[in-house]
């Protein structure tokens, strides 16, 4: 696992955006699973700047996302769906027959969650974005959850459910219930990238790095993967031994 720190949220998000952009100039058509969150948010706009200034093609990539909101409508503009609709597929020139997305509106979660994976395992992920949860979760896979699990219909904890409130209206409003790639999914990844800025995530990234895998940390099980480059910015690296 390398560790990359950066001093502000801008740089760190500046050199993700670059390993996107290495990974699609030299294999066009690669297979990449994106995040939402506040985190990647300067990532995707230095992606689309390499797109509308340097002609970056993503016009034969597959994509996949980590996760979506159960259930809601893929056109509320809550859903996960949208915001990558707005935020870059949309931007940078992305259409229908390259995305793959969990859909958050599908009758029955369990099936769904069978035709993702299916879908995944025709089409194994060159290189996948994650963020972290305070607790440590990676998409949203939270605290205890086994690290074999493949994509999964899961309960939302009160911490996450607060945390994501901030997109909401109100916290009532924030869906109970989303279906996530499992840990398995996740690791199945060529490769991996980790983005976490400011100090609330400190502490979920000493766990990480510096703790044994354990399934309470559900994003230390990275420390197995043989190519994870954690970025991070002062703030989220201050509890690191030595920072
Ligand atoms: P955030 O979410 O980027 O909005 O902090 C990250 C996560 O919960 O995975």
């Amino acid at each position: 696992m390398k560790v990359i720190i950066s001093k502000t949220h801008e740089e760190s998000s500046v050199k993700v955006a670059q390993s996107f952009t290495e990974q699609i100039k030299s294999k066009p058509d690669s297979v990449i699973c994106f995040a939402t969150g506040s985190t990647p948010l300067i990532v995707y706009k230095e992606l689309v700047k390499e797109y509308e200034n340097n002609g970056l093609d993503f016009s034969k990539i597959i994509t996949f996302n980590l996760d979506e909101y159960y259930r809601i409508d893929p056109r509320n503009e809550q859903s996960y769906r949208s915001f990558m609709t707005t935020n870059l597929f949309h931007k940078v020139g992305i259409e229908e027959n390259q995305i793959n997305f969990l859909d958050g509106h599908a009758d029955n979660a369990e099936l769904e969650c069978e035709r993702y994976e299916n879908k995944l395992s025709k089409n194994p992920i060159n290189l996948l974005i994650l963020g972290i949860g305070e607790n440590g979760h990676i998409a949203f896979n939270e605290p205890g959850t086994p690290f074999e699990e493949t994509t999964h219909q899961v309960q939302l904890t009160e911490s996450t459910i607060k945390a994501n409130a901030r997109f909401f209206e109100s916290e009532d409003e924030v869906p109970k219930s989303a279906i996530t790639m499992g840990i398995q999914s996740i690791m199945n990844a060529d490769k991996i990238v980790l983005l976490a800025t400011g100090d609330k995530k400190a502490e979920a990234i000493r766990q990480m790095i510096e703790e044994e895998p354990n399934e309470e940390c559900p994003a230390s099980v990275l420390r197995m993967h043989p190519d994870v480059t954690i970025f991070v910015d002062e703030m989220a690296a201050s509890k690191l031994k030595g920072n």
